[in-house]
C-alpha cells in the first residue's frame, strides 16, 4: 500500500477507534449489552466508511476532528448492520472480524439488542454534533435515508429475496448499490456536507460514490471465492452456501474483474470533477480494489 496512504489510514483509525470505545463505555447502560456492544466494535474492522469521510474532510481543507463524532456514528451503523447479517436468519455465519460472531459469543437475543442499541445510539451521537443546526438535521436525515428502508436495509432484504433465484445484473447492482453502497457513499458525502462544500461538488462526490460502492461489494464477493479466511476474517464461500447471486456467480471470476476495473474508471473520472484534493480519496479507491481483505 501507497506509505502516505498508510499513515493517514494508521492515524485516523487509531482517533476513530480511541472515540467509538471511549463513547459505549461512558453509557449508563447494562454492562451485559456495553461487552456485547464494544465486543464487535474491537473486533477489528477496515474502518473505511470513516476513512472515506475523514479523506474527504481533509480534501477540503478541513482538520479531520470535525468529522469524528459522524465517523463513528457511521460506523456504529456499519458494526450493527454486521451483526444482524451473521444472524442465524440471515448469512448464519460463525466468524466476522477474525473472531466468533456476536451471537456465537452472547446468544442470538443479545446480539439482536446489540446490533439495535448501536444503531439508536448512533443517532443520539449525530444529534450531538458541533455543527450549525441546519447541517446537523441534513446529516441526520441523510443518514436515515442511506441505512433505512430506501437504502441498506431495503439492499439487505432484495438480497435475501434474491436468494435461491437467478438475478439479473440490473437487479444484482441495484442491490450492491443499497445494501452496501448507499452507507459508503453518505460517508462520503457527509464529508463533503461537514466541509461545507458546493452542491456541484456533492453532486459529483454522489457519482464517484455510486462506482465505488459497486466496485466495493464486487470485491466483497470476490473475496468470498478467492479470499484467505485468515485474511478477510469471515467464511469463505458464504455466499455459494446461501445461493446468492453475486458478480462472479453471474459473470464468472473474469467477468466479475472486467466489472470492477470498469467502475474503477468510472469513480476516478468522477472524482476529476470535484474541485478539491482529491489524493487520499483516489488512493482509497485504489487500496479499496486491490485490497486481499
Ligand atoms: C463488509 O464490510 C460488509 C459489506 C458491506 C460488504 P467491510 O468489508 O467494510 O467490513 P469491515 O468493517 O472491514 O469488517
Ligand atoms: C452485507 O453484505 C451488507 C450489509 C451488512 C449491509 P454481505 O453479506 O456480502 O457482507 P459480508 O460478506 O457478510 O461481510
Ligand atoms: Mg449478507
Ligand atoms: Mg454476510
Ligand atoms: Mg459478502
Amino acid at each position: 500500500m501507497n506509505e502516505q496512504l498508510q499513515l493517514f489510514l494508521n492515524e485516523t483509525k487509531y482517533l476513530v477507534e480511541e472515540h467509538l470505545i471511549e463513547s459505549i463505555k461512558a453509557l449508563q447502560a447494562p454492562a451485559s449489552l456495553k461487552d456485547a456492544m464494544i465486543y464487535s466494535l474491537k473486533a477489528g474492522g477496515k474502518r473505511i466508511r470513516p476513512l472515506l469521510l475523514l479523506a474527504t474532510l481533509q480534501g477540503f481543507n478541513q482538520p479531520v476532528e470535525k468529522g469524528l463524532d459522524v465517523a463513528c456514528s457511521i460506523e456504529m451503523i456499519h458494526t450493527y448492520s454486521l451483526i444482524h447479517d451473521d444472524l442465524p436468519a440471515m448469512d448464519d455465519d460463525d466468524l466476522r472480524r477474525g473472531k466468533p460472531t456476536n451471537h456465537k459469543v452472547f446468544g442470538e437475543a443479545t446480539a439482536i439488542l446489540a446490533g439495535d442499541a448501536l444503531l439508536t445510539h448512533s443517532f443520539e451521537r449525530m444529534s450531538m454534533v458541533d455543527l450549525p443546526p441546519a447541517q446537523v438535521i441534513r446529516l441526520i436525515r441523510e443518514l436515515s435515508i442511506a441505512s433505512g428502508p430506501i437504502g441498506m436495509i431495503g439492499g439487505q432484504v432484495l438480497d435475501m429475496e434474491g436468494e435461491d433465484r437467478a438475478l439479473t445484473l440490473e437487479e444484482l447492482s441495484s442491490i450492491h448499490e443499497h445494501k452496501t453502497g448507499d452507507l459508503l457513499s453518505y460517508s462520503i458525502v457527509a464529508g463533503a456536507i461537514i466541509a461545507g462544500a458546493k452542491e456541484v461538488d456533492i453532486f459529483h462526490l454522489r457519482h464517484f460514490a455510486y462506482d465505488l460502492g459497486l466496485l466495493f461489494q464486487i470485491k466483497d464477493d470476490l473475496l468470498d471465492i478467492e479470499g484467505d479466511e485468515a485474511l478477510i476474517g469471515k467464511p469463505v464461500g458464504s455466499d455459494s452456501e446461501n445461493n446468492k447471486s453475486t458478480y462472479p456467480h453471474l459473470l464468472g471470476v473474469d467477468g466479475a474483474r472486467t466489472k470492477l476495473d470498469e467502475h474503477y474508471r468510472f469513480a476516478l473520472s468522477s472524482l476529476e470533477k470535484v474541485k478539491m484534493d482529491t489524493e487520499y480519496l483516489e488512493l482509497l479507491t485504489t487500496y479499496i480494489m486491490e485490497r486481499n481483505h
